[in-house]
Protein backbone atom coordinates (compact mmCIF):
# COMPACT_ATOMS: atom_id res chain seq x y z
CA UNK A 1 0.00 0.00 0.00
CA UNK A 2 1.10 4.17 -0.48
CA UNK A 3 3.04 5.19 2.28
CA UNK A 4 4.37 8.47 0.85
CA UNK A 5 3.40 11.57 -0.99
CA UNK A 6 5.37 13.44 -3.24
CA UNK A 7 4.42 17.14 -4.11
CA UNK A 8 5.95 19.37 -6.57
CA UNK A 9 5.48 22.81 -5.39
CA UNK A 10 5.23 25.33 -8.14
CA UNK A 11 1.49 25.27 -9.22
CA UNK A 12 0.55 22.55 -6.24
CA UNK A 13 1.06 23.75 -3.45
CA UNK A 14 1.50 27.77 -3.95
CA UNK A 15 0.70 30.10 -6.99
CA UNK A 16 4.22 30.97 -7.84
CA UNK A 17 3.36 29.50 -11.66
CA UNK A 18 2.02 33.09 -12.43
CA UNK A 19 5.61 34.59 -10.59
CA UNK A 20 7.64 32.80 -12.82
CA UNK A 21 5.30 33.20 -16.45
CA UNK A 22 5.99 37.50 -15.18
CA UNK A 23 9.90 36.52 -14.87
CA UNK A 24 10.19 35.13 -17.93
CA UNK A 25 8.12 37.43 -19.68
CA UNK A 26 10.42 39.98 -18.08
CA UNK A 27 13.21 38.51 -19.52
CA UNK A 28 12.35 38.18 -22.90
CA UNK A 29 11.71 42.19 -24.02
CA UNK A 30 15.55 41.66 -23.69
CA UNK A 31 15.35 39.91 -27.10
CA UNK A 32 11.86 41.09 -28.11
CA UNK A 33 10.10 37.93 -27.53
CA UNK A 34 6.43 37.71 -25.93
CA UNK A 35 5.97 34.25 -24.33
CA UNK A 36 2.56 33.08 -24.54
CA UNK A 37 0.76 31.18 -22.25
CA UNK A 38 0.87 28.01 -24.47
CA UNK A 39 4.50 28.13 -24.17
CA UNK A 40 4.31 28.40 -20.55
CA UNK A 41 2.62 25.81 -20.05
CA UNK A 42 5.78 23.67 -21.30
CA UNK A 43 7.69 25.44 -19.33
CA UNK A 44 5.98 24.44 -15.70
CA UNK A 45 8.10 21.58 -14.10
CA UNK A 46 11.37 22.35 -16.06
CA UNK A 47 14.42 23.71 -14.80
CA UNK A 48 15.70 27.37 -14.84
CA UNK A 49 18.36 26.75 -17.48
CA UNK A 50 16.34 24.68 -19.26
CA UNK A 51 14.03 26.72 -19.72
CA UNK A 52 16.04 29.84 -20.86
CA UNK A 53 17.11 27.15 -23.49
CA UNK A 54 13.56 26.65 -24.49
CA UNK A 55 12.60 30.00 -24.73
CA UNK A 56 15.79 31.06 -26.85
CA UNK A 57 15.24 28.36 -29.25
CA UNK A 58 11.06 29.43 -29.42
CA UNK A 59 12.79 32.99 -30.39
CA UNK A 60 15.43 31.42 -32.36
CA UNK A 61 18.13 33.86 -30.86
CA UNK A 62 21.86 32.16 -30.50
CA UNK A 63 23.56 33.47 -27.06
CA UNK A 64 26.48 32.93 -25.68
CA UNK A 65 26.93 31.41 -22.48
CA UNK A 66 27.94 34.32 -20.99
CA UNK A 67 24.92 36.40 -22.07
CA UNK A 68 22.83 33.06 -21.16
CA UNK A 69 24.49 33.45 -17.49
CA UNK A 70 23.28 37.30 -17.05
CA UNK A 71 19.99 36.33 -18.38
CA UNK A 72 19.82 33.46 -15.85
CA UNK A 73 20.71 35.50 -13.33
CA UNK A 74 18.66 38.79 -14.40
CA UNK A 75 15.32 36.28 -14.38
CA UNK A 76 15.78 34.90 -10.90
CA UNK A 77 16.09 38.26 -9.50
CA UNK A 78 12.83 39.31 -11.41
CA UNK A 79 11.48 36.10 -9.79
CA UNK A 80 12.87 36.83 -6.13
CA UNK A 81 11.59 40.26 -6.28
CA UNK A 82 7.81 38.85 -7.61
CA UNK A 83 7.89 36.34 -4.46
CA UNK A 84 9.21 38.56 -1.22
CA UNK A 85 6.03 39.58 -0.12
CA UNK A 86 5.08 36.26 -0.55
CA UNK A 87 2.86 34.49 2.50
CA UNK A 88 0.52 31.77 3.75
CA UNK A 89 -2.57 33.18 1.71
CA UNK A 90 -0.91 32.43 -1.10
CA UNK A 91 -1.08 28.57 -0.68
CA UNK A 92 -3.34 26.87 -2.99
CA UNK A 93 -7.11 26.56 -1.86
CA UNK A 94 -7.64 23.30 0.06
CA UNK A 95 -3.87 22.14 0.71
CA UNK A 96 -3.47 22.78 4.19
CA UNK A 97 -6.83 20.37 4.95
CA UNK A 98 -5.16 18.08 2.46
CA UNK A 99 -1.67 17.67 4.25
CA UNK A 100 -3.91 17.45 7.56
CA UNK A 101 -5.48 14.76 6.50
CA UNK A 102 -2.27 12.83 4.94
CA UNK A 103 -0.66 13.78 8.07
CA UNK A 104 -3.32 12.25 10.28
CA UNK A 105 -3.20 8.84 8.36
CA UNK A 106 0.42 8.25 8.27
CA UNK A 107 1.70 8.77 5.32
CA UNK A 108 5.45 10.40 5.03
CA UNK A 109 5.49 14.03 2.81
CA UNK A 110 8.26 14.53 0.14
CA UNK A 111 8.89 17.71 -1.84
CA UNK A 112 9.93 17.36 -5.16
CA UNK A 113 10.69 20.32 -7.22
CA UNK A 114 13.15 21.60 -9.99
CA UNK A 115 12.75 25.30 -8.31
CA UNK A 116 16.16 26.19 -6.27
CA UNK A 117 13.73 28.84 -4.53
CA UNK A 118 12.00 26.07 -2.88
CA UNK A 119 12.78 26.70 0.63
CA UNK A 120 12.38 30.00 0.77
CA UNK A 121 8.78 30.07 -0.89
CA UNK A 122 8.25 27.15 1.68
CA UNK A 123 9.49 29.38 4.68
CA UNK A 124 7.64 32.40 3.55
CA UNK A 125 4.17 30.40 3.11
CA UNK A 126 4.67 28.84 6.69
CA UNK A 127 4.59 24.86 4.67
CA UNK A 128 8.06 23.88 5.88
CA UNK A 129 6.79 22.18 8.73
CA UNK A 130 4.82 19.30 7.15
CA UNK A 131 7.65 18.52 5.45
CA UNK A 132 9.61 14.85 6.13
CA UNK A 133 12.26 15.28 3.50
CA UNK A 134 12.63 18.30 0.88
CA UNK A 135 14.56 17.57 -2.35
CA UNK A 136 14.79 20.54 -4.69
CA UNK A 137 16.93 21.81 -7.50
CA UNK A 138 19.46 22.23 -5.38
CA UNK A 139 19.83 18.40 -5.00
CA UNK A 140 19.01 17.08 -8.37
CA UNK A 141 21.20 17.38 -11.96
CA UNK A 142 18.22 16.31 -14.17
CA UNK A 143 15.37 18.18 -15.27
CA UNK A 144 11.77 16.43 -15.07
CA UNK A 145 10.52 14.45 -17.43
CA UNK A 146 13.87 12.36 -15.52
CA UNK A 147 12.42 10.76 -12.66
CA UNK A 148 15.96 11.67 -10.78
CA UNK A 149 13.79 14.72 -8.35
CA UNK A 150 10.91 11.88 -7.06
CA UNK A 151 13.58 9.06 -7.28
CA UNK A 152 15.76 10.54 -4.58
CA UNK A 153 12.53 11.59 -2.60
CA UNK A 154 11.38 8.09 -2.45
CA UNK A 155 14.62 6.92 -1.45
CA UNK A 156 15.36 9.39 1.33
CA UNK A 157 12.46 8.78 3.12
CA UNK A 158 12.93 5.12 2.57
CA UNK A 159 10.06 3.71 0.39
CA UNK A 160 9.97 1.92 -3.31
CA UNK A 161 8.81 4.08 -5.95
CA UNK A 162 5.42 1.81 -5.71
CA UNK A 163 4.87 2.98 -2.39
CA UNK A 164 4.79 7.05 -3.14
CA UNK A 165 2.34 8.90 -4.89
CA UNK A 166 3.28 12.24 -6.77
CA UNK A 167 1.32 15.59 -7.38
CA UNK A 168 2.21 17.18 -9.97
CA UNK A 169 0.78 20.45 -12.03
CA UNK A 170 3.00 19.91 -15.09
CA UNK A 171 3.28 17.42 -18.42
CA UNK A 172 6.78 16.94 -17.83
CA UNK A 173 6.28 16.21 -13.89
CA UNK A 174 3.62 13.67 -14.96
CA UNK A 175 6.29 12.22 -17.40
CA UNK A 176 8.94 11.87 -14.08
CA UNK A 177 6.56 10.18 -12.09
CA UNK A 178 5.47 7.22 -14.52
CA UNK A 179 9.00 7.22 -15.88
CA UNK A 180 10.38 6.61 -12.36
CA UNK A 181 7.48 4.14 -11.74
CA UNK A 182 5.09 6.05 -9.35
CA UNK A 183 1.55 6.77 -9.32
CA UNK A 184 0.59 10.44 -10.23
CA UNK A 185 -2.06 12.69 -9.87
CA UNK A 186 -2.61 15.70 -11.28
CA UNK A 187 -3.81 18.92 -10.60
CA UNK A 188 -5.32 21.12 -13.12
CA UNK A 189 -6.87 20.10 -16.37
CA UNK A 190 -7.68 16.70 -17.53
CA UNK A 191 -6.83 17.78 -21.26
CA UNK A 192 -3.09 18.55 -20.50
CA UNK A 193 -2.56 16.02 -18.19
CA UNK A 194 -3.87 13.13 -19.97
CA UNK A 195 -1.23 10.63 -18.40
CA UNK A 196 -1.77 11.03 -15.17
CA UNK A 197 -3.65 8.50 -13.19
CA UNK A 198 -6.35 10.78 -12.01
CA UNK A 199 -6.86 14.34 -12.60
CA UNK A 200 -8.84 17.00 -9.58
CA UNK A 201 -8.65 20.05 -10.60
CA UNK A 202 -7.77 21.18 -6.76
CA UNK A 203 -7.74 19.96 -3.50
CA UNK A 204 -10.75 21.82 -2.20
CA UNK A 205 -13.14 19.56 -0.69
CA UNK A 206 -10.93 16.63 -1.52
CA UNK A 207 -10.84 13.12 0.81
CA UNK A 208 -7.62 11.75 0.83
CA UNK A 209 -9.21 8.10 1.69
CA UNK A 210 -11.08 8.66 -1.42
CA UNK A 211 -8.94 10.28 -4.21
CA UNK A 212 -5.46 7.76 -2.28
CA UNK A 213 -7.48 4.53 -3.81
CA UNK A 214 -6.04 3.12 -7.16
C1 LIG B 1 9.51 24.71 -11.08
C2 LIG B 1 8.66 25.59 -11.99
C3 LIG B 1 9.44 26.03 -13.20
C4 LIG B 1 10.76 26.63 -12.78
C5 LIG B 1 11.58 25.62 -12.01
C6 LIG B 1 12.91 26.16 -11.53
O1 LIG B 1 9.57 23.45 -11.63
O2 LIG B 1 7.49 24.91 -12.39
O3 LIG B 1 8.66 26.96 -13.89
O4 LIG B 1 11.50 27.07 -13.89
O5 LIG B 1 10.83 25.21 -10.87
O6 LIG B 1 12.67 27.14 -10.56
P1 LIG B 1 13.76 28.12 -9.99
O7 LIG B 1 13.07 28.77 -8.80
O8 LIG B 1 14.95 27.31 -9.57
O9 LIG B 1 14.11 29.09 -11.06
MG1 LIG C 1 4.64 22.60 -10.88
Amino acid sequence: SYKACLFDLDGVLVDTAIYHFQAWKMLGENFNYQLTEEQNEQLKGVSRVESLNRILDWASYSATNEQKEAWLKEKNDNYLHLISNMNPSEILPGVVDFLGQIKAEGYKIALGSASKNAEIILEKTGLMSWFDLIIDGNKVSKSKPDPEVFLKGAEGLGFTPAECIVFEDAQAGVEAAINGGMKVIGIGEASVLSDANKVIPNFIGIKSADLLLF
